[in-house]
């Protein structure tokens, strides 16, 4: 007999026609309902059990998180809360799970709790909603980019070189760490690693996509990104994933327009294909912030934030306009942000983005023109020689979900950057032919796909939307 996922059946006219359906027990009660859950969709079907025609050995069995194959009726429920159940006649016990011992019990476990038990987890119904989200998501994101001319380009996950250049990278390498070979000058030897030189795990495809880009036109990354950045926060991992397109002969407002775009459209594909979900996560959003004081609960609820997204257009202003309405804003006058705004040319920090959008603008903002200084080296001069064409989309609740930039593509202003700042220019040697060989206008820009699943589904910290999430200290799964 054909098996049907318990989404299908939900769907299905009940004709009491049998079926077959596997799961895993969300709850039992009275020795009676098995609410049966597949992980095809948020909500469980009823098997009914008439505990007179199964042994008791068999009943014993059936606990939360046990999974079983059953087999039964389908018919129109009479009960409150679902059109269809079924009436069991075979129950098989895949497999059982002790009730006393499994961790995952029928009632509200805390995100913490469960980040220890990543493993199993994934049986709740808030992290099967984040999860079928966020594969939606990475659907939506590969359908638009092959919609319009995009090609799907696989980065490197081992480099040479830094393409942040922030020194932030986990090193790749074979050698004995406790006896390396050493140079002349008792320096660890690289030459006799591996690869003939020092290499660490990539924290952004942005350079080799570029390098496609120059031949194909239009690419796109969607890969694992690595940081070993030291921080603790509910917006940062030492792996996640980013989705990086790069284009030629676009200059920093088309890239500005195609992110706009682009993001409204992978929501707007959340919105239309994950209702169901979205509206779980959305109460489970406001049953949490009910336990908040009023100021820090959001004026909107979840699916509602996300159509204004897509319904409004994003404020675009540049770094320096945004400068100006900082230093004059209450919390700074009053002192109120942990770094003050004083001088053009400070690096904004996430206190200060969020001011910008969830009580300035309360819509997403574009940040453009940023001070060179704070900006990586592979970003284009601006006229002024001061600014380069970098631009940040800053979200509600998030901050910075998208960095981006117009390339230097000039080699002799590129390569002087590249003295100015210490890089060595024999690592790039094959990023500066690019400018050597057809060098043209080029963007591009990375949107960090677990920002953009918490914002998606509401959900406050960044170790809740990712699987197996690797931070500081903890990579236990
Ligand atoms: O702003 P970033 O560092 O930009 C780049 O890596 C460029 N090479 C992108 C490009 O132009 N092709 O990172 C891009 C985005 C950030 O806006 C943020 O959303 C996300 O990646 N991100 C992180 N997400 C989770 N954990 C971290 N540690 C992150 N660091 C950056
Ligand atoms: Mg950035």
């Amino acid at each position: 007999m054909k098996s049907y996922s318990i989404k299908e059946l939900l769907q299905t006219k009940p004709l009491k026609q049998e079926v077959e359906v596997n799961g895993w027990v969300k709850t039992f009660r009275s020795n009676r309902f098995i609410a049966l859950n597949d992980g095809s969709t948020i909500n469980n079907i009823q098997c009914v059990v008439d505990f007179e025609q199964f042994n008791e050995d068999l009943l014993k069995k059936i606990a939360t998180g046990a999974a079983l194959k059953i087999k039964g009726v389908l018919v129109e429920s009479l009960g409150k809360g679902q059109n269809v159940e079924i009436q069991t006649h075979e129950i098989f016990v895949h497999g059982v799970s002790d009730p006393d011992s499994y961790p995952i019990q029928p009632k509200k476990h805390s995100m913490e709790f469960l980040r220890e038990q990543a493993h199993l987890r994934i049986r709740t119904n808030t992290f099967a909603a984040v999860m079928r989200v966020r594969s939606a998501l990475s659907f939506a994101i590969h359908a638009y980019f092959q919609k319009n001319g995009f090609y799907y380009f696989h980065a490197p996950i081992i480099t040479g070189s830094d393409a942040e250049g922030a020194g932030e990278m986990f090193r790749v390498s074979t050698l004995d760490p406790k006896a390396p070979p050493l140079t002349d000058s008792g320096e660890v030897n690289y030459k006799e690693d591996f690869f003939g030189k020092e290499t660490n795990l990539t924290v952004s495809g942005q350079l080799e996509a570029e390098a496609y880009a120059m031949g194909l036109g239009k690419v796109y990354t969607f890969g694992p990104t690595f940081r070993a950045e030291n921080s603790n926060t509910s917006r940062h991992l030492a792996e996640f994933w980013m989705i990086e397109p790069e284009m030629a002969f676009y200059d920093l407002k088309d890239n500005m327009d195609l992110a706009e775009d682009f993001i409204k459209k992978i929501i707007s594909y959340l919105l239309e294909n994950c209702e169901e979900d979205l509206k779980f996560l959305e109460k489970r959003l406001l049953d949490e912030e009910k336990t908040k004081p009023m100021a820090e609960r959001s004026e909107m609820a979840l699916i509602d934030r996300l159509k204004f997204v897509v319904d409004n257009e994003f404020i675009r202003i540049t770094y320096t306009e945004a400068i100006e309405i900082l230093r004059n804003s209450k919390p700074n006058k009053k002192k109120k942000f942990q770094y003050q705004i004083d001088e053009w040319g400070t690096d904004l920090q996430s206190e200060h983005e969020r001011y910008l959008v969830e009580k300035h603008f309360k819509c997403p903002v574009i940040l453009f023109d940023y001070p060179a200084k704070i900006k990586a080296f592979y970003m284009r001069l601006n006229e002024d020689g001061k600014t380069v064409r970098a631009m940040d989309i800053l979200f509600p609740g998030i901050g910075e979900i998208v960095g981006g930039s117009q390339r230097e593509e000039r080699l002799d202003v590129l390569k002087e950057k590249i003295v100015a700042l210490g890089i060595d220019e024999k690592e790039l040697w094959w990023y500066l032919d690019l400018r050597k060989y057809g060098t043209a206008i080029h963007s591009g820009f990375g949107l960090g796909f677990e920002r953009m699943v918490q914002f998606a589904t509401g959900m406050g910290n960044i170790r809740d939307v990712i699987p197996f999430p690797r931070t500081p200290q903890n990579a236990e799964f």
